[in-house]
């Protein structure tokens, strides 16, 4: 089987991390090899620049190339390598992050994301996208319980509606990619939920060979 890529999207606090370690799991007991990454992140140069994105303010043109650099170096380090060599990726966030934070939250204009997409990704785009969609207020009560927060969870709530927006507007513009769960429900619905549909995608990706 060519490798399989699969993203996980949504706000700060919607659950992507909580499922991320069950997903790997899953594609291990079915026999396959796993590269479990994130973004900003995954490399140490990437790693080096999501901590200063995480941390310090910057003009958004600024935080939006840093974004595409970062994810440049894991593309080419990490992920395309993976790829080649037939394993599965699971990357907590990618592209679809910068459409919704930097260009729905920040209105940075999105036909500029588009131009820097084309040029790190070339044709890369993943497989299968999980977009854990959860009202607001969940989500914010969630990650208060959780940790401390670091610059773009500082944002306001209508930043996040607008980040919210942008997701769905993602998923409407590539309904194929995106399998989109109500984060809402108990994890263990999920859960079940997510196994289903991986099973179901990875053996739809295997008999297209
Ligand atoms: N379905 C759920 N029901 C109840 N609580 C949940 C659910 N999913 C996640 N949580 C809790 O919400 C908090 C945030 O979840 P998690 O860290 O997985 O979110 P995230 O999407 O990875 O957020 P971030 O983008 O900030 O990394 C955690 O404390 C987690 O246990
Ligand atoms: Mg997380």
């Amino acid at each position: 089987m060519k490798g399989f890529f699969l993203t996980l999207e949504g706000v700060d606090g919607a659950g992507k991390s909580s499922h991320i370690g069950h997903l790997r799991e899953l594609c291990e007991s079915l026999g396959h090899e796993v590269v479990m990454t994130r973004e900003p992140g995954g490399t140490p140069i990437s790693e080096a620049l999501r901590a200063m994105l995480l941390k310090e303010s910057m003009h958004m043109e600024t935080e939006t190339l840093l974004m595409f650099a970062a994810r440049q170096e894991h593309i080419l380090s990490v992920i395309a390598p993976a790829l080649a060599s037939g394993k599965i990726v699971i990357s907590d966030r990618f592209t679809d992050a910068t459409y919704a934070y930097q260009g729905g939250g920040r209105h940075f204009p999105a036909e500029r994301i588009q131009i820097l997409e084309n040029w790190v990704q070339q044709q890369l785009q993943p497989d299968l996208t999980i977009l854990f969609d959860v009202p607001l207020e969940v989500a914010r009560e969630r990650l208060e319980k959780s940790r401390e927060q670091d610059r773009f969870e500082r944002e306001g709530s209508a930043f996040f509606e607008r980040v919210r927006a942008a997701y769905h507007a993602r998923v409407s513009a590539d309904p194929g990619r995106f399998y989109t769960v109500d984060s809402s429900r108990p994890k263990a619905d999920i859960t079940q939920q997510l196994q289903d549909l991986v099973k179901t995608r990875l053996a739809q990706h295997a008999a297209q060979g």
